[in-house]
């Protein structure tokens, strides 16, 4: 159950997500069960409080940010598999016209077999825009997300998505995050908005055993971070991305792959 906060704004963020959550409907995303503008709640500060609440269906496989920041990253093919799934979220969304715009491992979800859930709407925004030409421009969601073009102005919703689905995979394949901050001052964000993954992946290789980073892995990388959105792979190039298309795991494996990590973060 998530329990807003008080106020007009959080009214406002609780009818966008309750909006986007009821017309959504796919298996790796979080489902709405029901919503309550005044709903009467226990908080911490008093046993009764009206505020607006969301039910949503219950992701028991936990949060994809717990499993990599407690027990760290996750092998090629399990990358692999889940990116499957994000991407076949963010296209779901791309086709009902919706940009989740806040995508990081926090909003990441698993249910109880372990399939991928993406999770937390408060900040979507129909992918048309105010003038019905795609084009974003509030910057929103998280430091260390952002694709470059956004702090620039105009965006496409579906761009930034596929930008953040990329780091998503390279923390999910690394352990930590391809870069600290989407602040003017990251020395390897600067990197990717100058087209220098040369010095990039040198940076990135150094603490690492040789071939860690197949070059196929690198080309994708390198197509998801790509300060030029038109560059980054569409659904089609993933669909024949070298790969993307390497060893896959059925899901009775990648189940129990997560099992026995998730016996370790109780
Ligand atoms: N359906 C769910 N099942 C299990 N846990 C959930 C579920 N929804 C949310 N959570 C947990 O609660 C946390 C916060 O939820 P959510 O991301 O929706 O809100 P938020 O982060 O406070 O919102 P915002 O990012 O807009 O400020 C998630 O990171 C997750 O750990
Ligand atoms: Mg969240």
């Amino acid at each position: 159950m998530k329990v807003y906060h008080p106020g007009a704004s959080k009214e406002d963020a609780f009818k966008i997500e309750v909006d986007f959550l009821t017309k959504l409907n796919f298996p790796h995303l979080i489902n709405i069960v029901d919503s309550r503008i005044n709903a009467t709640v226990k908080t911490h500060a008093r046993p009764e409080e009206k505020r607006p609440v969301i039910v949503l269906e219950l992701a028991e496989g936990g949060e994809l940010f717990d499993f990599l920041s407690k027990l760290g990253k996750f092998t090629p093919e399990v990358c692999r598999a889940y990116t499957k799934q994000l991407v076949a979220a963010i296209r779901y969304l791309a086709e009902v016209g919706v940009s989740h715009r806040d995508l990081k491992p926090e909003n990441i979800l698993f249910d109880s077999q372990f399939q991928l859930k993406v999770s937390d709407f408060g900040l979507s925004r129909d992918a048309k825009g105010n003038n019905n030409d795609f084009q974003l421009s509030s910057r929103v969601g998280t430091e260390g997300y952002k694709p470059p073009e956004m702090e620039a102005g105009k965006y496409t919703g579906l761009q930034a998505d596929i930008f953040a689905t990329g780091v998503v995979l390279f923390i999910m394949y690394n352990g930590t995050p391809p870069f600290l901050s989407t602040k003017g001052h990251d020395r390897i964000y600067k990197l990717i908005k100058d087209k220098n993954f040369v010095k990039f992946w040198a940076l990135h290789e150094k603490n690492k055993p040789p071939g860690f980073y197949p070059d196929a892995f690198k080309r994708l990388m390198n197509s998801f971070l790509s300060a030029e959105p038109d560059r980054r792979p569409s659904f089609e190039s993933l669909e024949h991305d070298e790969w993307m298309k390497g060893d896959d795991l059925m899901s009775s494996d990648l189940f129990a792959y997560m099992k026995t990590k998730a016996d370790k973060l109780v």
